[in-house]
C-alpha cells in the first residue's frame, strides 16, 4: 500500500466530497497520508483531519508565502499543535521565490529576508521538538540547501517537497540524510531534470506525493489531484528505474514509515 507523504486535504477544492474521497482511498492502494500545513488555518486544520481519519497524519508550518506574516504568537501555536499526538512533522516552510516580477529589488530582498527568519524559526522548533520537516523550495536551490545543511544535524531528517533541483543537489542532500519529494511532475513531459534525478537517486532516497489538490499526473494534468493517482507517479519512477511499481511502492513506504515513525509494523514484507 502507498504512503503520500504530502497532500492538502483540507483545501476548498475537497469541501463536496472530502469524506467520501478519503474514505475510498484504501481501495485505490493508499493506507497512509500526511496531510501538510501550509498556513496557521492550515495547520489546524491538518490536526483536525488527523483526529477524524486513523490513516490520515498531521505536519504543522507556515509556507514561505504567508510565513512574512507570521509572528512570535504563531509559533508559540505552532509548537502547541506540534505536541498532539499524530502530528509527524513541521511544514512546509522554506523559500518560494517564484512571486518576485513585481517587486522592487528592496522589496524582494526584505521578502527573502522575512521567509529566511521564519524558516530558521520553524526548523529550530522542529529541532527542539526532534521532528522531521517538509521543505518547499522554489526559484532557492542554493539557498535552501544552504540553510539545510546549517541544520542538518539537529534535525531526524526531513523531506525536500516537489524536488526541481539536480541530481548533483539530490546527491547533496542525500549526504544530508534529506529524502526527496517525487509527485505527478515525474508524469510531465517537461519534466526536466527530475528524471535524470530519479535515476540517479537511490529508491532508499524518495518518497511518493501528491501535493493534492494540485501537480496531478497524466493524464490528469490540471485537474484536481489526489493520493489515487499515485499508482501512475510509482510506474513512471519504476520505468525510470527499471524496477517493478510494486518495489517502488514498497521502498518509498519503508522510507516515509522510518521517516515519521508510523506504519512500520505494516511496511514489513
Ligand atoms: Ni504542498
Amino acid at each position: 500500500m502507498i504512503f503520500d507523504t504530502h497532500a492538502h486535504y483540507d483545501d476548498d477544492w475537497f469541501d463536496e466530497d472530502r469524506e467520501a474521497l478519503l474514505r475510498g482511498l484504501s481501495s485505490r492502494g493508499v493506507d497512509l497520508v500526511v496531510n501538510v500545513g501550509a498556513s496557521m488555518r492550515g495547520s489546524r486544520a491538518s490536526v483536525a483531519l488527523s483526529a477524524e481519519y486513523p490513516f490520515v497524519y498531521a505536519s504543522v508550518g507556515v509556507h514561505p508565502d504567508e510565513a512574512p506574516s507570521m509572528t512570535e504568537a504563531d509559533i508559540e501555536e505552532l509548537r502547541k499543535l506540534a505536541a498532539e499526538k499524530k502530528v509527524v512533522a513541521i511544514g512546509e516552510i522554506g523559500f518560494d521565490y517564484g512571486h518576485e516580477d513585481e517587486l522592487t529589488e528592496e522589496e524582494r530582498d526584505a521578502q527573502r529576508a522575512a521567509q529566511a527568519y521564519w524558516f530558521r524559526r520553524q526548523l529550530a522548533l522542529a529541532a527542539e521538538l526532534s521532528l522531521p520537516v517538509i521543505i518547499h523550495s522554489r526559484g532557492a536551490e542554493g539557498d535552501t540547501l544552504a540553510v539545510m545543511r546549517e541544520y542538518a544535524e539537529s534535525l531526524p531528517g526531513g523531506i525536500i517537497h516537489c524536488f526541481s533541483g539536480s541530481p548533483e543537489t539530490a546527491a547533496a542532500y542525500r549526504k544530508l540524510g534529506f529524502h526527496i519529494g517525487v509527485g505527478g511532475v515525474i508524469t510531465f513531459k517537461n519534466a526536466r531534470r527530475l528524471p535524470d534525478v530519479v535515476a540517479s537517486a537511490p529508491l532508499s532516497q524518495i518518497v511518493l506525493e501528491t501535493d493534492a489538490p494540485y501537480m496531478a499526473p497524466v493524464p490528469y494534468r490540471g485537474k484536481r489531484n489526489d493520493s489515487g493517482y499515485l499508482p501512475l507517479v510509482a510506474e513512471k519512477i519504476a520505468l525510470i528505474k527499471g524496477v517493478t511499481p510494486e518495489e517502488v511502492i514498497r521502498v518509498t513506504r519503508a522510507n516515509a514509515c522510518e521517516l515519521f515513525g508510523v506504519g512500520c509494523e505494516e511496511s514489513v514484507s
